[in-house]
């Protein structure tokens, strides 16, 4: 036989049993046989990788790692949803959004309006956005929603996502993209983190933000482990004539993609409403998380005709839920310390179940929530909340018998890392939120591991594999007590390590070295100078154009840079008056790290010098996205028009900004005319 013949046969075979295995855990053959195929496959590639296939079941498992993310385009912009939510003021109709929506999608369609509408309602699926792009039938690539217009390449990843598929069948158009979510199920995400929990890895806490930095890998080997799923619920742009919403998920369904088995096709809103209340009552028992539901107007013609407003559909909603909620005991309260030395409560729980994920731990945020707010006591019952982005919080104790004469829970007066004594620092913005800190910055290893994770992060020195584990280790045995110790780690005193090997330690080196050359905003934000994050770094590296520079700067000069108020500045003032900071910065030069001088305008410099003014809604950025081009393209952005403004942006819904601008004679764009301006510069 020939051997390409073979090698499509082989990948055939092998994805024919993926499907079995992780689609249908039915799987027909042993592991051990799957194996033999497998390799041989591997083999063959490894002799003639020209004839290797990009959809190969060996790339799923784990292919190359690639060297970065590149930005992914969608070729039609991805929207987001307008927000509905369940009211609960008394005397209001509690789906009354839902009414609404209808009424809006009867006013736009006027007579054409049929006398009942029919919806998809779905669960609105609480994971990642992606695009699946296929050409010829076959899965070519795939990447965030980003900022709706640019996203990031994930192809790699979503190949190890096995309801993906990777070839369509024949019924399928031969140019397709297919969007939907990317998400962990439940069950699998907990046996994920019993596995990693005896492994000694940290568990993860929230699987949505989880699936996010998995599909943000480089290596696919963390995605292809892991139970990912992928639920397509939109198409991008259809090259087909169909006549409806549901009419798309079935097809949908048969070329292989998985289709929410909850989605229900409604005549009417009565029926929507009944649809969205099934869905809140199901969605604790569900495998997945979901935060919402969706309404989509049915018919593709109606859809067309309703267009769309600024960045959503006119034809769809998103019904929101509130967050999960659920109650369970207080086994303690921890003090955690901060990489700032701040000293934060955290409440350890009863493991509870909420919104489908195991809770242990929530937060107390500070001294003023935990005391005054919960006046918490030890032992109390507590009501917690998991809202999808955010760590699970303490919502309040709930009363009970007896529970006045449980001891109050109290601040320690010692660091429970270091023993030293906490410092109690007013708040200016807040008196009665003072900041408890531990004052030991070099002596106390919470502060240690706090500071070199933050350094080596990826917003600052980006040194892979220096991971919350491996600080860990370093500081504990003492190889490492700040940052620029880093630079001065050998081979010799990484192998001692747990799980070191030659190659590992190797590799580390190799991070560590690579880092040195990080560009200044970079080394900036890695030396966690309270108040100053990314954007705040990337102004003061623009402005000031040195380290140095930076270090010498009075509060009047700071507080120049656009962006950087009083306290900022003051913040970088005081952080390089003290001696020990200017010290490790010295130490850091001394081992190579360079804070390379940028020009002062570090990306492109079209926009060098224009100020920008941004009002109303643009049609596919948001705000933040297109001031990051801008800036990008080495512009300023500001909230108020003035005779010194280059350029308004207009969206819909503009307001006073725009008579102003008009006024004044500044130069106003549109989205598309700033779009084109920027592919000019770049
Ligand atoms: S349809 C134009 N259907 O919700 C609308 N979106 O703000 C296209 N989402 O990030 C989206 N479940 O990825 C649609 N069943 C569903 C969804 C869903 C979750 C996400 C979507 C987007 C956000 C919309």
């Amino acid at each position: 036989m020939d051997i390409r013949a073979r090698m499509d046969q082989l990948v055939e075979e092998l994805d024919r049993h993926n499907r079995l295995y992780y689609e249908q855990n039915a799987p027909v053959i042993s592991d051990w046989e799957y194996d033999v195929l497998f390799r041989e496959l591997e083999g063959l590639e490894a002799e003639h990788p020209e004839l290797a296939r990009a959809d190969s079941p060996t790339r799923r498992v784990g292919g190359a790692p690639i060297a970065e993310l590149v930005p992914f385009v969608h070729e039609i912009p991805m929207l987001s949803l307008q927000n509905g939510f369940k009211r609960e003021e008394p005397d209001t109709d509690p789906w009354i959004d839902l009414r609404d929506f209808e009424d809006r999608v009867r006013r736009v369609l006027g007579g054409d309006a049929p006398a009942t509408i029919a919806y998809v309602v779905e669960p609105k699926l609480d994971g990642l956005a992606m695009e699946c792009v296929y050409e010829d039938r076959r899965f070519v690539r795939g990447g965030t929603r980003g900022d709706g217009v640019v996203g990031e390449d994930v192809t790699h990843n979503l190949r190890t996502i096995a309801s993906i598929p990777k070839e369509l069948p024949p019924s399928a158009p031969a140019r397709l993209s297919i969007r939907g979510e990317v998400l962990f199920d439940l069950p699998g995400f907990e046996r994920m983190n019993a596995a990693r929990e005896a492994a000694g890895e940290r568990r993860f806490e929230n699987p949505r933000n989880s699936a996010a930095g998995t599909m943000r890998q480089l290596d696919p080997r963390s995605a292809a482990g892991r139970p990912l799923h992928f639920y397509a619920h939109s198409a991008g742009g259809l090259p087909l004539r169909l006549a409806s919403h549901h009419e798309l998920l079935t097809r949908a369904a048969e070329w292989g993609f998985k289709v929410n088995p909850l989605n229900r096709l409604c005549n009417g809103i009565e029926e929507v409403i009944a649809a969205v209340a099934d869905l809140e009552r199901l969605r604790v028992d569900l495998p997945y998380e979901i935060d919402g539901a969706v309404v989509k107007v049915d018919s593709l013609a109606l859809q067309d005709a309703l267009g769309f407003v600024t960045r959503s559909p006119r034809w769809a909603i998103a019904f929101k839920y509130p967050p999960p909620t659920a109650r369970t005991r207080l086994d303690s309260v921890l003090f955690s310390v901060g990489r700032t030395g701040a000293v934060t409560p955290v409440a350890n729980l009863a493991p509870v179940r909420v919104g489908g994920v195991t809770v242990r731990n929530a937060t107390l945020h500070n001294e003023h929530q935990m005391t005054r707010v919960l006046g918490l006591r030890q032992g109390d019952l507590v009501e917690i909340r998991r809202a999808g982005d955010v760590i699970p919080e303490v919502l309040r104790a709930v009363d009970e018998p007896g529970r006045d004469a449980r001891p109050l829970v109290t601040y320690p007066e010692a660091c429970p890392q270091c023993g030293a004594h906490l410092v109690r620092e007013p708040n200016p913005d807040d008196p009665d939120k003072v900041l408890i800190r531990c004052p030991d910055k070099l002596a106390c290893p919470a502060q240690a591991r706090g500071a070199i994770r933050h350094f080596a992060s990826r917003h600052a020195m980006d040194i892979e594999h220096v991971g919350e584990k491996i600080v860990d280790q370093l500081v504990t045995h003492g190889l490492v007590r700040r940052p620029s110790d880093l630079y001065g780690l050998t081979k010799e005193a990484l192998v001692g390590l747990e799980r070191m090997g030659d190659l590992s330690a190797r590799n580390l080196l190799a991070a560590i070295e690579a880092s040195k050359a990080r560009p200044l905003d970079k080394a900036l934000m890695a030396l966690g100078i309270p108040m100053v994050g990314e954007s705040t770094a990337r102004d003061l590296g623009r402005h000031f154009g040195s380290i140095d520079a930076i270090m010498a700067a009075s509060i009047e000069e700071l507080t120049g840079v656009y962006g950087v108020g009083e306290n900022v500045a003051t913040s970088v003032r005081a952080f390089f008056d003290e001696p020990g900071n200017v010290e490790e910065i010295q130490r850091l030069r001394e081992k190579g790290v360079q804070f390379p001088a940028t020009a002062r305008v570090v990306n492109g410099t079209t926009f060098a010098g224009k100020t920008f003014v941004l009002t109303g809604t643009l049609p596919t950025l948001s705000r933040d996205a297109a001031k990051a081009k801008i800036e990008a393209s080495g512009g300023k952005v500001t909230g108020s028009v003035s005779k010194k403004t280059d350029y308004v942006v207009v969206g819909a819904d503009a307001g006073t900004k725009l008579e102003k601008a008009v006024e004044l004679g500044v130069k106003t764009l549109d989205e598309t005319a700033l779009l084109a301006l920027l592919e000019g510069a770049s």
